[in-house]
């Protein structure tokens, strides 16, 4: 079995580190307060506050709003929640005070009950109002529910009140803790440091960084399999120099360095046959997404694939070069932490190897 993983919630032996980050969570959610937590995709959000309610062994229901197609199913999404936590019988007289009556039924295959509400237009708000209402009826003092928003940032996409209305219900509600997870860090921004929108500094915010470097190289070099302790050092190191310890591509790249190391044919650098591999693998991937940059966004990213600063190249009107970068890491393809980086560095690596049109910058 491959000692690492990547593309799921990592848990248990496969979770390293965040030891500060998960007490911070923990003493939170001990707290009255609610959660805001923002970093670019994939730095192990999900995977922390995974690990964090685990710990804190309360009750807890998620709800990935990259899958709510509306306000109703939303309402629908809850009480669906709540059904799998706790049982009908506690459920069934609460439900006859609701103003507009979900569909239920119960499902002999998954056996679990399937909840919807018929498209309610205008009177979405009541249903909505109504479930959200129900988490303050089933939560205790003693074990308080968490409620875990993923990929918030979407809320604005699903309605445009859909803000407006979640702010004015959780505001009135006691003895539940919201996380409010996202992504798409200048999104997220919007919705909770804009004036004008309903979240403005709602909850307490925390961006999640990086693993330390230190951390991660020791988590690698205890994976690997048997060699001098100088040549895991090296693999370790020569891993996290090409992916700059992004959690996620670490991951993959030490796994596929793994693979290269047990079941490869030639020997040599591990590290950069692995790199050449996955490089490889989504050549038509790289290809169609390259194609569609604009040649602006295409000659940024190909600075940054250099890792040179694009702010102060002298090639392009610092201004344009900055809307940009804006743009991308609006869309995710561009990261900020202490500077602006690519976010997959697969993709860097098959810019600078010159495919398609790049190297003509
Ligand atoms: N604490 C950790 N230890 C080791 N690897 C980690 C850790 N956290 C995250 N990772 C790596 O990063 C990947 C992504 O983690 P996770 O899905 O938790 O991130 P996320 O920020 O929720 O991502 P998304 O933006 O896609 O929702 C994991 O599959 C794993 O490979
Ligand atoms: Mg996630």
């Amino acid at each position: 079995m491959n000692p690492f993983k990547f593309g799921t919630i990592v848990q248990g032996e496969f979770f390293t580190d965040r030891i500060e980050e998960l007490e911070h969570v923990k003493q939170l959610l001990d707290s009255e307060n609610h959660l805001v937590l923002i970093s670019p995709r994939r730095f192990g959000k999900s995977s922390l506050i995974a690990k964090a309610l685990q710990q804190t062994g309360r009750p807890s229901i998620t709800i990935d709003f990259m899958k709510v197609l509306s306000t109703e199913d939303l309402a629908a999404q809850i009480l669906n929640s709540i059904f799998r936590l706790y049982k009908m019988e506690k459920l069934k007289h609460l439900l006859t005070h609701f103003r507009i009556a979900p569909n239920i039924s119960y499902n002999a295959m998954t056996e679990s009950w399937d909840i919807s509400f018929m498209p309610l237009m205008e009177k979405a708000s009541v249903a909505l109002e109504d479930s959200m209402g129900l988490l303050e009826k089933v939560t205790t003092d003693e074990n308080r529910l968490i409620i875990v928003f993923d990929e918030f940032q979407e809320v604005n996409e699903i309605s445009s009140s859909l803000a407006k209305q979640l702010r004015a219900i959780i505001q009135r509600q006691e003895g539940l803790n919201y996380v409010f997870m996202g992504s798409q860090e200048s999104m997220m921004n919007e919705i909770f440091e804009k004036k004008r929108s309903p979240f403005y500094h709602f909850g307490q915010r925390m961006n999640l960084k990086k693993i330390p470097y230190a951390d991660f190289l020791s988590y690698i070099v205890s994976r690997l399999p048997d060699m001098t302790p100088e040549e895991k050092q090296k693999i370790a190191e020569g891993i996290l120099k090409f992916t700059n310890v992004h959690p996620y591509y670490s991951q993959q790249l030490a796994a596929a360095t793994y693979n290269m190391i047990m079941y490869g044919q030639n020997k040599g650098d591990a590290v950069s046959r692995a790199i050449k591999q996955q490089v490889e693998e989504h050549d038509l991937d790289y290809e169609r997404l390259w194609i569609s940059f604009k040649r602006t966004d295409r000659k940024i990213l190909t600075l940054l694939a250099r890792k040179s600063n694009p702010l102060t190249d002298r090639s392009l009107p610092t201004s344009t070069a900055f809307s940009s970068i804006k743009r991308m890491v609006k869309q995710g393809y561009v990261i900020k932490t202490n500077t602006y980086e690519l976010e997959d560095p697969f993709f860097g690596e098959w810019i600078l190897q010159g495919r398609s049109d790049a190297p003509s910058y």
